[in-house]
Parts: C-alpha cells; sequence; structure tokens
C-alpha cells in the first residue's frame, strides 16, 4: 500500500490528483497540508481519516506516508522536494512548474541522489489523448521527418487559483515566479521535445506584459528554438480574445494540424481527420492523463522513465531561464545550457547523456 500526504488542497489537487488517486486499491491519501483553513475544512470532509496539517514541513516530518504529491504554487516546490528527499520519501510527484531555476534543479538533484527518492515532474500532457495520436502518426512516419513545430495556447486572463487561498497568485510572481511562459510554456515545451525527439540548443523569446490586471508577469511570448536540423515556435497569450490551442507539425513528407477537438494529417495518402476524446480548452484537471502517469510513477514504476521524466525536467527550467534571459536582452537567441552543466553531481551528468 502507498499512503501519499498531498500539499496544498487547490483546484488541481481536489479535481485532478484525488480523484486519479482515490481510483487505484493500492494507494492511500493518509494526509494533506494546505495554508488555508477553508481548504482543511473541505479536506475534513473529503478525507475524513487522513491527518491534516497547516505547515507543509510538519507533514513531511511526523506524518504516516510514503509519499508526497505536491500541488502548491511554484515558488514553493524546491524546497518542499528537497525536505522531502531529507525524509527519504518515494515517490514524490510535483505539479508543473517543477522548479524555477537552475540553482533549484540542481538542490533537488543533489537532494535526490543522496536520498533515492524517485521524483516525478507532472508533464501531464504527455499523457493527453493529443500526444497519443500525434506520436502514432509519427512513428508511423506518415509525414516523413519533423522539421518544424508551431504551437498556440491562447487564454482570455490568467487561470484563477480556488477561492479561499490567493485566487490571483498566478500573476504574483513572489508566488508564480513569472507569467504565461510558465503557467502554459512548460506543457508546450515538452509535447514539442518529445514529438521532434530532440532538446533545443538555442532559444529567442520576446515577452511582454499587455494587461495591468497581469502585474509584473508576462501575458504574452513568443518563443522561437532551435534544434539540430529543426525549429518550434510556442505562442502564449492571457489577453486573447478567446480560449484556443492549435499548432502545426510539418513534416517532409506532410504535415499534421492540430485543432481544439482534432488532428488534420495531410500526407502524400490523403487527409484524414482524427478526432480527440476531449477539446484541448477544456480546464486541464483531466483524471484521466493523473491517472495514466501515477500508474506509470507509483503503481508500476518505471526508473528509466523517471529518469528521462527527470532529465526533462531539467531541461525545462533550462530552456525557460534562458528564454527568460533573452526576452530581458530584447530576444536575442542565447544558447541553452543544460542544468547538467551546472552540477557537479556525476550521477546528473551522467543521466543526462544517457537521455539526450
Ligand atoms: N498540470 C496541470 O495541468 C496543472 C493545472 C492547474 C494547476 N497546475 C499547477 O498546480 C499547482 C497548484 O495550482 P492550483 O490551480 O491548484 O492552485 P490553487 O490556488 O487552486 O491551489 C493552491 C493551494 O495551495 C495552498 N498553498 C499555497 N502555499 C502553500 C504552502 N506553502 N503550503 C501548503 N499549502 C499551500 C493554497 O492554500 C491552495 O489551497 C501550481 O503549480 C500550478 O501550476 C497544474
Amino acid at each position: 500500500m502507498h499512503s501519499i500526504g498531498i500539499i496544498g488542497f487547490g483546484a488541481i489537487a481536489e479535481k485532478g490528483h484525488l480523484p486519479a488517486l482515490q481510483s487505484f486499491a493500492e494507494i492511500e491519501v493518509t494526509a494533506v497540508a494546505d495554508l488555508s483553513e477553508d481548504r482543511r475544512e473541505v479536506c475534513r470532509r473529503l478525507l475524513p481519516n487522513a491527518a491534516i496539517f497547516e505547515d507543509s514541513s510538519d507533514l513531511i516530518a511526523t506524518a504516516d506516508i510514503s509519499g508526497i504529491d505536491i500541488c502548491t504554487p511554484p515558488t514553493t516546490h524546491a524546497d518542499i522536494i528537497e525536505a522531502a528527499c531529507r525524509r527519504g520519501l518515494s515517490p514524490i510527484i510535483c505539479e508543473k512548474p517543477f522548479v524555477l531555476m537552475e540553482e533549484e534543479y540542481v538542490r533537488v538533484a543533489r537532494a535526490r541522489d543522496l536520498s533515492d527518492s524517485r521524483i516525478i515532474s507532472v508533464n501531464n500532457w504527455m499523457y493527453s489523448h493529443l500526444h497519443r495520436r500525434v506520436r502514432e502518426v509519427l512513428d508511423a512516419g506518415r509525414i516523413g521527418k519533423v522539421k518544424r513545430i508551431e504551437l498556440r495556447t491562447g487564454r482570455p486572463d490568467a487561470a484563477k487559483g480556488i477561492a479561499g487561498w490567493q485566487p490571483r497568485w498566478r500573476t504574483d510572481v513572489s508566488h508564480s515566479g513569472g507569467g504565461v511562459i510558465l503557467d502554459h510554456g512548460w506543457h508546450q515545451l515538452y509535447l514539442l521535445m518529445s514529438w521532434l525527439e530532440q532538446w533545443p540548443e538555442s532559444v529567442a523569446c520576446v515577452a511582454r506584459t499587455v494587461d495591468a490586471r497581469h502585474a509584473l508577469a508576462e501575458d504574452e511570448a513568443t518563443l522561437d528554438l532551435f534544434f539540430p536540423g529543426a525549429e518550434g515556435r510556442i505562442e502564449l497569450s492571457w489577453t486573447s480574445e478567446t480560449r484556443n490551442n492549435g499548432g502545426l507539425i510539418e513534416g517532409t513528407r506532410g504535415n499534421v494540424e492540430i485543432h481544439d477537438d482534432r488532428i488534420t494529417v495531410s500526407s502524400p495518402e490523403g487527409v484524414r481527420d482524427l478526432k480527440l476524446n476531449d477539446r484541448l480548452t477544456l480546464a486541464s484537471y483531466h483524471p484521466e492523463w493523473f491517472q495514466s502517469m501515477l500508474k506509470a510513477s507509483i503503481i508500476r514504476p518505471d526508473s528509466a522513465e523517471s529518469d528521462r521524466n527527470f532529465a526533462e525536467a531539467g531541461v525545462l527550467v533550462a530552456t525557460i531561464r534562458a528564454a527568460y534571459r533573452s526576452a530581458g536582452l530584447g530576444g536575442v537567441r542565447l544558447p541553452i545550457e543544460t542544468v547538467a552543466q551546472h552540477t557537479a553531481s556525476p550521477a546528473v551528468r551522467e543521466r543526462f547523456a544517457r537521455c539526450l
């Protein structure tokens, strides 16, 4: 039996993680920590047998748990992961963006090496129907070798957090660490890397804040990514008129258009629509994606996949940091140094080498 403690019981924990955790007989949620008394009260109703804490440090130090699931805002993630490693908890599942800075990633990588905890960055779009559909088309060679990918996410505003804590935390950089790049760019970036089966070498980014509601957080951004032999572009906005997701994957023999409810494959064999089982613009709670992720990280742990996922998280952090630096310099193209180069840990360096 896996006894899991949830840290941060807001929207994604209640609507995405909890139903997925509770769908497995092998998992019990035995503890929850949340800063908000309103949210702790909701936990007492939903999880009458769980130990409820205000402070995540108390949960990590004393709760009857084997692993944790971190669903707090981004600036808290690194410290919580490190503390959980020190107690030897495993798995340590952490919502995106996994951590914010290269320095935080290196800290967490060292703690992982010392503890042997399995750490999973919640890259849940890897378990989406969209990802599976696109992967099938690419693996079948329908569009040839992928040369360029463009992905777009537009929202009329930053998503609100749960009432009872700070619903506008996504636009408060002291909690979020940044704006739309961290919120939506994280997902788009790992999808793009996975479809190109490469990691980017350099990035150029322009970003701005257009709407005063978003304070210091960027609400529009374009990232141009340069891979060996391929290119990517990610366009992100919290100022769109509508909620929208879309994109285009160009191959040497054809292309895949990504629409909200389907993908359209054009190749020498003809044009074919493949339906998706959910609209991409629906709220991203999707318990079934979390369920697949939990299966691979808790029920039937796959250490090669967790190593890949951990290394990928390091590339995402390094790419996003380079994108912010580029935006600060007016959009110049900057190399992406993987965080492996910042760490003295041979184990992490070796893991990167295997994953590249
Ligand atoms: N993977 C996805 O598709 C997806 C979707 C939504 C949110 N997220 C991520 O999940 C995390 C939470 O987002 P949300 O939408 O659920 O936010 P939310 O505002 O709804 O919930 C956050 C909760 O964390 C609690 N909290 C804040 N700081 C805390 C701390 N130090 N210790 C304990 N509890 C604390 C708050 O009281 C609140 O209940 C973020 O990292 C976000 O980016 C991921």
